[in-house]
């Protein structure tokens, strides 16, 4: 008997998604890619109730950056309660969601107030599930190296940073959506935890970027107010294997690959 499992991935053209519909594909199981560009919206409800038909389980890594907070409040509760909805009436087994470590402590932070909507709106939809809360990716330091560039400088929060490979988060997310259902929330990071500023300076060298980096106690994430563990799981977690020195040697190859 084949052990072929049908996953819906919500946001399967995104850099989560895509990463998760390659593993679900070749572990030989069906992934459906769906996205508002394949014709599938969380958001408006359209294409969902097809592509739902004989799933056995929902990733949800679906996006929008706003930084509005009723607008992304809005978006990640609708998209969720039209996902709950419509994975109760095809009789999806599991629901798993992305979520952020530290999301419900950071909601002065207008877009983790949307992680937050998102999170509440699973929890109370009655929809079995299971939310991981990832730890910031390595492919998201170049954003973050932009929002804290100061002059010629770049100062970060002084707090504690454990990112994590978005490789490793596809595949953490596919073993969680394929194994039982915890109806719980977990914590998943990176295999390595060091100072903000001390990261971020190993990924400015690894770039060859000679900008100074330093920490800032005054600083925080994106509007909300951090503490030392605000961005790392406070207690146990899954952990990635790819560590950030690993994943820059895999960046540089790519880009000489690029090049030949
Ligand atoms: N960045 C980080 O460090 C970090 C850390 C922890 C967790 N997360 C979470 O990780 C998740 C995935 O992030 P990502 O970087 O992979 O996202 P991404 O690359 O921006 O991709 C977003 C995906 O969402 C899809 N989408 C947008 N609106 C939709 C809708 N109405 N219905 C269905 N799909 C929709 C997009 O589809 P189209 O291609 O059709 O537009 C795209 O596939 C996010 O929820 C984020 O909160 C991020």
């Amino acid at each position: 008997m084949s052990n072929s499992r049908k996953v819906v991935v919500i946001g399967g053209t995104g850099l989560i998604g895509s990463k998760a519909v390659a593993i679900l594909r070749n572990a030989g199981h069906e992934a459906v890619v769906a996205s508002p560009s394949n014709g599938i919206n969380a958001f408006t409800g359209e294409g969902l109730d097809t592509a739902l038909t004989g799933a056995d389980a929902v990733i949800d890594v679906s996006n929008l950056m706003s930084f509005d907070a009723p607008v992304i409040r809005n978006f990640f509760a609708t998209s969720g309660n039209n996902l709950a909805r419509a994975e109760k009436a095809a009789g999806v087994r599991h629901h798993v969601t992305l979520s952020i470590v530290g999301t419900d402590a950071l909601v002065q932070n207008p877009y983790m107030s949307g992680k937050q909507a998102q999170e509440e709106t699973i929890r109370a939809s009655g929809q079995d599930y299971t939310i991981v809360r990832a730890t910031q990716f390595y492919e998201f330091l170049e954003t973050l190296a932009d929002a804290y560039a100061v002059d010629d400088a770049v100062k970060v929060p002084d707090i504690q940073f454990q990112p994590i490979a978005a490789d490793d988060v596809a595949a953490a997310l596919v073993k969680v959506a394929l194994a039982e259902v915890r109806n719980a929330t977990i914590d998943l990071a990176g295999p390595d935890r060091a100072a903000f500023a001390s990261v971020m300076k190993d990924y400015l060298d690894a770039k060859g970027d000679t900008r100074a980096v330093s920490a800032d106690a005054s600083l925080g994430y994106f509007g909300a107010p951090v503490s030392e563990m605000s961005l790392v799981p406070a207690g146990a977690s899954l952990n990635g294997k790819i560590t950030l020195a690993d994943w820059l040697i895999g960046q540089s190859s790519v880009k000489e690959e690029e090049k030949a």
